[in-house]
């Protein structure tokens, strides 16, 4: 809490009220308006919520004008360069890197939870065995309340911290056995002497007749996109997952509906979008007609990939990942003439005046697809491969907000436009 002030004052009463501003260690300040309509009668009117901040966090913070992403103060480029995504999850949850002792004992213990419960497989095959990944995901997670009924006493922090540990290692497990049977595929077991990204990809592409070859690079291009999705302060689905859990619903509830909340193309989903729009472009040529569209307000068609709410600069993510996707590529010998198209879309937009204008940059999930296309994980399972990885984001928020004394139910307001009231007719007087 800052001395600063800011005083409100009612043009039609003349009357005027105080209220605090609120700072964090980095950041613009904020109007803590907490007590406004105690004092003055009003409420604040703000869709999209694009000038409220819900909470106090310690997680994550991000610059849109610069350009800056920190997990816990350290920069995202540090991170990718230096970490893994299971040392960033440590971080994300205990605000600290860990020493190489703590590190082991977390790795173990993540690896020692990544078993799904038997039962789940006859849950899995309730579905329709084209039913979209998303859905299996989000209705498999959920459905984890079931089977940890007897550790649900979130006034615990011991069951709390329990519960973030499964559904981090849980998360590839139920993520490979969906799409296994998606394929019609025996779904493979957790192998615990791989670490966390290369037992998932084995998990998912191993087949019992042959062993899988990985190339070092795969594994490698995998854990950054890990890293670099695993939080981002209170985007839609961590706001989703914030406001489930302040009502005290279960982490496994409340990670369902964050995964519900990701699968939009306004979210998570566009990076399934991207790729989509990417095949419908086709060639290189058909770039400068795309853009076009995308400033047609009528069409209905935005360029996936770009643009983004805190981001009026490059997205750090987005050329962290560009970089990476040219030198998997490159590596796997892969000449995906997407990347073509996707290149000169890039270089088009950011020419053009509309998008100059509006700040619109790529964002991380504009080449995010080209890398899992070469990995060859399919189109269906990229938002669940984000998924994956935001689950850490998700219950490290969870887990701060538990600890948060100003937490409450959240409950925004409305403006009212329906009917004023009026009395009930029967059917002969309609
Ligand atoms: N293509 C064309 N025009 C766009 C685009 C786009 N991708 N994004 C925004 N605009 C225009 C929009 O029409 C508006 O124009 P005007 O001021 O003339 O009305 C202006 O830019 C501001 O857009 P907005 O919709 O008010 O911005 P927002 O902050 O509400 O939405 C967004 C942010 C990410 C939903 C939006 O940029 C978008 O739909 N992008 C495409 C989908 C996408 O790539 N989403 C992934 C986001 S990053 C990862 C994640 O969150 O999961």
């Amino acid at each position: 809490m800052s001395d600063k002030t800011v005083q409100i004052t009612d043009s039609a009463t003349n009357k005027t009220a105080t209220f605090p501003i609120v700072t964090g260690t980095l950041g613009p300040p904020a109007i803590d308006i907490g007590k406004l309509n105690k004092e003055t009668g009003y409420f604040t009117f703000d869709p999209g919520f694009a000038a409220t901040a819900a909470a106090r966090s310690a997680i994550t913070f991000i610059d849109g004008d610069a350009g800056v992403l920190l997990y816990r103060g350290y920069p995202i480029d540090q991170l990718a360069k230096q970490s893994n995504f299971l040392e960033v999850s440590y971080l994300l949850l205990n605000g600290q890197l860990p020493d190489k002792a703590k590190f082991s004992a977390f790795e173990d213990e993540i690896t020692h939870h990544t078993m799904m419960h038997e039962a789940l497989k006859n849950f899995l095959h309730g579905f329709h065995h084209d039913a979209h990944p998303m859905a299996m995901l989000c209705g498999s997670i959920a459905s984890l309340s079931a089977f940890y009924h007897d550790t649900l006493d979130m006034d615990d922090p011991e069951q709390r911290r329990l519960a973030a540990i499964r559904l981090i290692a849980k998360m590839p497990t139920i993520a490979a056995a969906a799409y296994r049977y998606s394929i019609g595929w025996p779904i493979r077991y957790p192998r615990n002497n791989l670490d966390y990204v290369t037992r998932f990809l084995h998990m998912m592409f191993e087949v019992p007749s042959e062993p899988l070859q990985l190339s070092p690079i795969v594994a490698k291009a995998l854990d950054l996109l890990f890293i670099l999705h695993a939080d981002h302060e209170q985007n839609a689905s961590t706001s989703t997952v914030r406001l489930v859990g302040s009502t005290g619903a279960n982490p496994y509830a409340c990670v369902a509906a964050g995964i519900a909340a990701l699968w939009g193309p306004a979210h998570g989903g566009a990076n399934e979008a991207v790729l989509k729009m990417l095949a419908q472009i086709g060639d290189a040529k058909n770039v400068g007609k795309a853009v076009e569209k995308a400033k047609d307000k009528n069409s209905g068609f935005r360029l996936m990939g770009f643009g983004h709410r805190v981001y009026k600069n490059f997205d750090p993510r987005a050329t962290i990942i560009r970089d990476m996707c040219h030198k998997l590529l490159a590596d796997l010998n892969v000449n995906d003439p997407l990347l073509d198209v996707a290149m000169a879309l890039e270089e088009v937009a950011l020419k053009d005046s509309y998008f100059v204008e509006r700040k619109l940059y790529p964002n991380v999930d504009f080449y995010s697809g080209l890398i899992y296309k070469a990995l060859k994980i399919p189109t269906e399972m990229f938002t669940v491969m984000f998924a994956i990885a935001r689950t850490s984001g998700w219950v490290a928020h969870w887990l701060e907000q538990h600890l948060d004394p100003e937490t409450r139910i959240g409950r925004p307001r409305q403006i009212y436009t329906g009917s004023v009231k009026r009395d009930y007719v029967g059917f002969d007087k309609r």
